[in-house]
């Protein structure tokens, strides 16, 4: 049987020479992949209670909706700065080259609702971590963070497990 990394597709030199990226639109388009992760991240959260799903641009947004559903949720996205139409909390982050912003509605988690952090691939958990300090800035729970990737060399999973954070994932990759 095929495993959730077999459905994601390798591209050397993208988007810059040296990188290997990890394609998950392969494991997206495939109804059988889609499913699998679909399912595997769902897994881990069975019985517990979760109040809203928060997925991270732009990727997150995939597996964050059909999360929420399965769940009958709410979604809420996290978005790269001047998306949202409403009043919004910025964070700053940092990326290979340079730095950007994400947002969220001030009002789109209430004070100790519990939240379950979505996202595609983790690498140096800038990403993740800028979500949090939203998420925690509104005082939201972060039950729990879910990938469908990590690549271990780039110490994502460190950094949010230091932080205190659960942490799941369906699939490692070595390397860049
Ligand atoms: C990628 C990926 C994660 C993030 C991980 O997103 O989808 O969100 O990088 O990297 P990090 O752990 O080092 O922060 P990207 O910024 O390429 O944007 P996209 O999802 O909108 O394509
Ligand atoms: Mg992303």
């Amino acid at each position: 049987m095929k495993t959730i990394a077999d459905y994601i597709r390798t591209i050397p030199d993208f988007p810059h020479e040296g990188i290997m990226f990890r394609d998950v639109t392969t494991l997206f388009a495939d109804p059988r992949g889609f499913r699998m992760a679909i399912d595997q991240m769902l897994h881990p959260y069975a019985g517990m209670r979760i109040d809203k799903v928060v997925g991270l641009e732009a990727r997150g947004f995939i597996m964050g909706g059909a999360i929420a559903h399965q769940l009958s949720i709410g979604f809420v996205p996290i978005r790269k700065k001047g998306k949202l139409p409403g009043k919004t909390l910025s964070q700053d982050y940092k990326l290979e080259y340079g730095e950007a912003t994400m947002e969220i509605h001030d009002d789109a988690i209430k004070p100790g609702e519990k939240v379950l952090v979505v996202d595609d691939l983790l690498a140096t958990g800038g990403t993740a971590e800028a979500g949090i300090k939203l998420l925690t800035r509104l005082g939201a729970e972060i039950v729990s963070t879910s990938f469908i990737i990590d690549l271990p060399a780039l110490g994502g999973r460190k950094k949010l497990e230091a932080m205190g954070l659960d942490v799941q994932i369906l699939c490692e990759f070595d390397g860049l």
